[in-house]
């Protein structure tokens, strides 16, 4: 008879760790979930009514169980200690130093965390990698908690990445394509195994969860989102084939998306991709086969990445160009700065590429976005390397999509909130400069109707 787990802790609460341990919480009242993580702010956020991460939906979750069976707590050793099941949930960015740096997984985190657990863990653990890692990192994993166990614990790990995507975590939590757990054959492997599945299918049909070893489960997950990003890069490449033609992207989207073989889903244009996960597990991608010798295949992903940044460059360029070759001192309203709608998350935003490269054009930026603060925005554009100085004097973040506009020579698109479909466009005309430029982004807003009003709109992947 398999003991079941009663108690989880996760180590990490950011955007993952959060979200995800709030969801078992819920669908399984029996077990206590516990959220640590070193950073008191984050926890602090946790435990207050400002959540550090905006997902539709999540609020609620996560009231109807904080202090109940979820707990947030930067005691993290306490969380450990009377664990049955570890999640490790911690960042995995790309390393930015020595050997491999620019595209390799940085593990530190990882490892700091299996140190943590070893030198802490009593009786037996499951220890699940819910983080991105490259394939063959549970192996390391393994060896650090079983050369530094200082209580003879024992340990299984599994690994089970998390295929959420921001702005949709809770429908993707709630109703995932797939839970993937890898896991080893032995009888111990199959009994964790068995374990994890249990928790998963207090809600989620069990044909949907699926096993592998641990090789495939680590791959599948940098797979899935280098797949996924190969279809925006690809579609985002046929958008400059359009615009040149005067094809439509969106009318092309639809044609092959149709093909059932092709399938709908991530043909949509747009300024390009961003997000903490797709450029991040794609490079990774690239350092592992390079290490393995694979250097056509490292050729072959590196390319997605290479049109992204493309994209970025080339919207950039249009608006220049088009603003009669200069953007020296003239207004910009950016409408989003978000990587994508329905998130507060900026990382590796497509729009601190394009204000960046706008600022070092000395252009003035209005910016406004409905969910990301005035600091984090310029947190980003001062690590993009937009000098203090262009920041204090050339960039303006609005409250109010209006203000943005107000004497704007033009206006550019690049989170595709949905309140910016239906705004006031006679109103935004009256405001703006005259000739008004519009540069979408993300194709969404009504460009007929804004031809109408007078303005001259680019949208992305639309020919003439
Ligand atoms: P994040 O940066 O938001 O959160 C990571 C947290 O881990 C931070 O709060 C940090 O303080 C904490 N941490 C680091 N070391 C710790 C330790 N030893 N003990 C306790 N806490 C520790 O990152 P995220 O976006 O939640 O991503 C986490 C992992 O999940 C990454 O590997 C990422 O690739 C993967 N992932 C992310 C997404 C996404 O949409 N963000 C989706 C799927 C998978
Ligand atoms: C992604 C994966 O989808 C998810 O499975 C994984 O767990 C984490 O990485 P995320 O980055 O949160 O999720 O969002 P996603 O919806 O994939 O969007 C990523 C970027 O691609 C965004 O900038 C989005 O705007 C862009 N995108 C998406 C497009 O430009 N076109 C599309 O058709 C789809």
């Amino acid at each position: 008879m398999l003991t079941p787990i009663k108690t989880i802790c996760c180590l990490g609460a950011g955007y993952v760790g959060g979200p995800t341990m709030a969801m078992i919480a819920a669908k399984c009242p029996h077990l206590q979930v516990t959220v640590a993580d070193y950073n008191p702010q984050r926890i602090a956020a946790w435990n207050s009514d400002e959540l550090p991460v905006y997902e539709p939906g999540l609020k609620e979750i996560v009231a109807s169980v904080i202090g109940k069976n979820l707990f947030f707590t930067t005691e993290i050793r306490e969380a450990i200690r009377t664990a049955d099941l570890i999640f490790v949930c911690v960042g995995t960015p790309t390393k930015s130093y020595g050997i491999g740096a620019g595209r390799a997984a940085d593990l530190r985190y990882i490892e700091s965390a299996a140190r943590l657990i070893a030198e802490v863990a009593e009786g037996n653990k499951i220890i699940v990698e819910k983080s991105t890692i490259p394939v063959k990192t549970a192996t390391a994993i393994q060896s650090i908690l079983e050369a530094n166990s200082m209580h003879g614990a024992t340990f299984q790990v599994l690994s089970n990445p998390e295929f959420l995507a921001e702005g949709t975590a809770v429908e993707d939590m709630e109703s995932p394509d797939r839970i993937l757990i890898g896991g080893q054959s032995d009888p111990a492997g199959l009994a964790a195994v068995k374990k994890l599945s249990d928790i998963y299918a207090a809600w989620i049909p069990r044909e949907r969860i699926i096993t592998t070893n641990l090789w495939s489960s680590e791959l599948s997950k940098l797979v899935a989102n280098a797949f996924l990003a190969q279809r925006i890069s690809s579609i985002n490449s046929i958008s400059a084939l359009c615009e040149a033609t005067g094809a439509d992207v969106d009318e092309v989207g639809r044609a092959i998306g149709m093909d059932s073989r092709i399938g709908k889903k991530f043909l949509k244009a747009s300024v390009g991709f961003g997000g903490s996960c797709f450029q991040k597990d794609i490079l990774n991608l690239v350092y592992l086969c390079e290490a393995f010798h694979l250097p056509e295949v490292a050729e072959y992903w590196r390319q997605v990445v290479h049109i992204n940044d493309w994209q970025k460059s080339r919207f950039v360029e249009k608006i220049v160009r088009t603003l009669f070759n200069t953007v020296n001192g003239k207004r910009i309203a950016v409408f989003g700065f978000a990587f994508k709608k329905d998130t507060n998350d900026t990382r590796e935003s497509a729009a601190i590429h394009v204000c960046r490269n706008l600022l070092l054009e000395h252009a003035k930026l209005a910016i406004y976005d409905p969910r990301v603060d005035e600091e984090a925005i310029l947190t980003d554009l001062q690590g993009a390397g937009v000098p203090q100085e262009l920041l204090e004097t050339h960039v303006h973040i609005c409250t109010d999509p209006y203000q943005a506009v107000e004497g704007a020579h033009a206006l550019a698109t690049l989170t595709e909130w949905d309140e910016f479909r239906s705004m006031d466009f006679a109103r935004i005309f009256d405001l703006m400069l005259k000739p008004a430029f519009v540069f979408d982004g993300r194709a969404v807003l009504p460009a007929e109707e804004l031809k109408a009003h007078g303005f001259d709109v680019f949208s992305i992947g639309k020919g003439i």
